[in-house]
């Protein structure tokens, strides 16, 4: 099993601040992944929970992690598969207990067939049980039966817990916010996805399939240590860019029309997360160009505005004031800009919310609100920026000339001290740097 390359001091401290933040008396429960059925005998390839890969680095299926904070017999309990050469002749290599003590820097390791026995022992005594309360049902009734067997044990002087805790906050609010280790494995992640753009950009052409293009940004990620996307590509030509979740690629990019892609690389369980929208043959038509550069200054702006202290809506704001407003100046939209925004007129052409945090899952774990209110922005938070426009093909309320057009472009910031950093800047977006680089493609062919 490949292992993370962030150092094991890294994993140990995030389980610490863990441990620091559970209500006294806790013991947190951190299941990972199980493998997953795609059809009859054939599995999805492995992908470890992220919360729990967060806290071990320990890419298993069917492991648990149990923080026991203040244990004198070991703080961190890991189950996992146990050793098994029959089943590693056919599935590959285990780490098994012993090795995963030795390699992961855990206190303690027991295979997870023994979880039934010895989870129970853990909890005697402890006051909560703090964990995904209601994400998981079998994870929910493995606890109700845990706790049965302490409390079977309450003449024998066993001590049930009396209260149970949601861990997602703590723990997610630690993810939100990158460290430096992080930070640089982000970078990466979307220098190698900007790179994979430029690609597509470069091999485009009428009559190829969206799948067959989607595959030159699969071949980048693989040739660059990215074994798989970090979500399903999206590669919509023309009206297919209008579908916010187009993962089918199935038809063939024509002349004339745009092509919207929506993919980054998974690096060492982080995402890049990259959408570029540029014509198939190399050429904006008016049109095009027109709302193209539209959300270009808006997406622009948006970058502009990210910085501590400003609230994490009024970038979103800004990208609907600013695509209304020229929505009306193009003729698409009519009316007053302010009664447009208020009406929600605006989200007939744009319709989703200008980004998301971004980490270990491309729809990064974190709240956006904070007692209510719109959290500000903060040092080491990682967002998207994404604006888009999609006039749909059926839209019988603006001139033919618009209709089937959809872009969207966005990009991965961090929150610096003193603004943003673009962790995606290498995928070019001017219209000038996109058909420059496109007929220097075209030519070298
Ligand atoms: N790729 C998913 C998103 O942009 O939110
Ligand atoms: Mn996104
Ligand atoms: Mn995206």
């Amino acid at each position: 099993m490949m292992k993370s390359s962030l150092p094991l001091g890294e994993f140990a401290a995030r389980r610490a601040r863990l441990m620091a933040q559970l209500p006294a008396g806790g013991l947190a429960i951190v299941p990972g992944a199980s493998m997953r059925h795609r059809n009859r005998d054939v599995e999805y390839p492995f992908r470890q929970d992220s919360d729990f890969y967060y806290l071990t680095g320990f890419n298993e299926p069917d492991a648990v992690l149990v923080l026991l904070p203040g244990r004198s017999d070991g703080e961190t309990v890991l189950f996992c598969q146990g050793r098994d050469p029959e089943m590693e002749i056919w599935n590959g290599y285990r780490t098994g207990p012993e090795g995963a003590m030795q390699h992961y820097g855990l206190d303690a390791a027991h295979p997870v067939d023994e979880i039934d026995k010895r989870l129970p022992e853990l909890i005697d005594g402890r006051r909560s049980i703090c964990y995904s309360i209601g994400s998981d049902e079998a994870l929910d009734n493995r606890v109700r039966q845990w706790l049965k067997a302490v409390r079977s044990r309450a003449r024998q002087g066993a001590v049930a817990p009396t209260e149970l805790v949601m861990l997602d906050p703590l723990l997610h609010e630690l993810r939100l916010f990158k460290s430096e280790a992080e930070i640089g494995l982000m970078r990466e992640a979307g220098r190698i996805s900007a790179q994979a753009h430029v690609r597509a950009m470069q091999q485009c052409r009428p009559g190829l399939f969206e799948y067959q293009l989607e595959a030159e940004i699969s071949h980048h990620f693989a040739m660059n240590g990215c074994h798989l996307p970090a979500y399903s590509s999206i590669v919509g030509g023309g009206a297919n860019g209008c579908i916010l979740h187009y993962t089918e690629n199935r038809d063939a990019l024509c002349a004339g029309d745009l092509v919207l892609i929506d993919a980054g690389c998974e690096l060492e369980y982080y995402a890049g997360d990259i959408t570029r929208t540029f014509p198939v043959d190399g050429h904006f038509s008016p049109e095009q160009k027109q709302l193209y550069e539209l959300v270009l200054r808006t997406q622009l702006a948006c970058i502009e505005r990210v910085k501590p202290g400003v609230l994490w809506n009024e970038v979103h704001d800004l990208s609907v004031h600013m695509l209304t407003e020229g929505l009306v100046a193009l003729g698409l939209l009519e009316g007053d800009v302010d009664t447009l925004i208020e009406t929600g007129a605006y989200r007939e052409f744009y319709m989703h919310r200008l980004g998301h945090w971004l980490g270990m899952d491309v729809h990064d774990v974190g709240d956006y609100r904070v007692e209510g209110e719109w959290r500000p922005l903060q040092p080491g938070m990682v967002m998207t920026v994404e604006p888009g426009l999609y006039v749909s093909p059926h839209n019988e309320g603006v001139e033919p000339r618009w209709r089937g057009i959809g872009i969207r472009i966005e990009d991965d910031v961090l929150v610096t001290e003193t603004g943003g950093e673009v962790l995606s800047a290498a995928a070019p977006k001017s219209v000038a740097e996109i058909e420059q680089l496109m007929a220097k493609a075209r030519q070298s062919r």
